[in-house]
């Protein structure tokens, strides 16, 4: 009996772990038709004889985005609904372009652990661990380093060095999503109420 009850404990620590991040594919490949009025989790696949190599493919990452926003920073997310071969696969990629001084702010993704490469110029990175601990765990890096944020964590970039820099992040999901905390928190819709805020923010 208690081992019955440990076997189900587990197999729904499994499923929830699972649930967590992309499904795996059942077949080579499930381009997105993007179209379909159909509900489904990700998109329904588009008639495999029709697939041609465009659906896998995107340009463009070579260039630099317009930073000047208050955050002077750019985030070109390259996802499903951009590249629909990525439907079912579990992977995707971003450019982030920071002016000097520019920040992602703190921000996660519900659906992907990320792992980011600067390819130009100078970045700190940080992510927090879940309570109760809160560490910041964090790093300067340089061109070439690489740095992970795992799914589901709070983390940022700021550009600290004198110029213009980039990176390319690779995620685990087909459609990250993206949770930025100052936005959902303080500019939810409607509101969180301003007594809750209160509360949750004094210390
Ligand atoms: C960048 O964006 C700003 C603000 O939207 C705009 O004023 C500016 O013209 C843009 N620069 C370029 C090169 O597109």
């Amino acid at each position: 009996m208690a081992g019955r009850i440990l076997l189900l404990l587990l197999i729904s620590l499994i499923c929830s772990v699972a649930f967590a991040s992309d499904h795996s594919p059942l077949q080579d490949f499930c381009v997105a038709d993007l179209d379909s009025p159909v509900l489904v989790n990700g998109f329904v696949c588009k008639d495999p004889k029709l697939v041609k190599a465009e659906d896998f493919h995107i340009s463009g990452l070579h260039l630099r985005r317009n930073t000047s926003n208050p955050f002077g920073s750019f985030a070109n997310r390259i996802t499903v609904n951009r590249v629909p071969g990525l439907n079912t696969l579990g992977i995707s990629v971003a450019r982030a372009d920071f002016a000097p001084l520019g920040i992602n702010p703190p921000h996660y993704h519900p659906r992907a652990s990320e792992i980011l490469t600067v390819l130009e110029g100078t970045l700190i990175a940080g992510f927090v661990t879940s309570n109760p601990e809160n560490r910041l765990i964090m790093k300067v890096l340089n061109k070439g380093d690489l740095f992970v944020f795992p799914a589901g964590l709070i983390h940022f970039q700021k550009n600290i060095g004198p110029g213009y820099a980039y990176s390319i992040s690779a995620l685990s999901s087909q459609d990250p999503g993206v949770v930025t905390i100052a936005n959902a928190v303080f500019g939810s819709k409607p509101d969180i109420s301003s007594d809750i805020l209160a509360k949750a923010f004094q210390d």
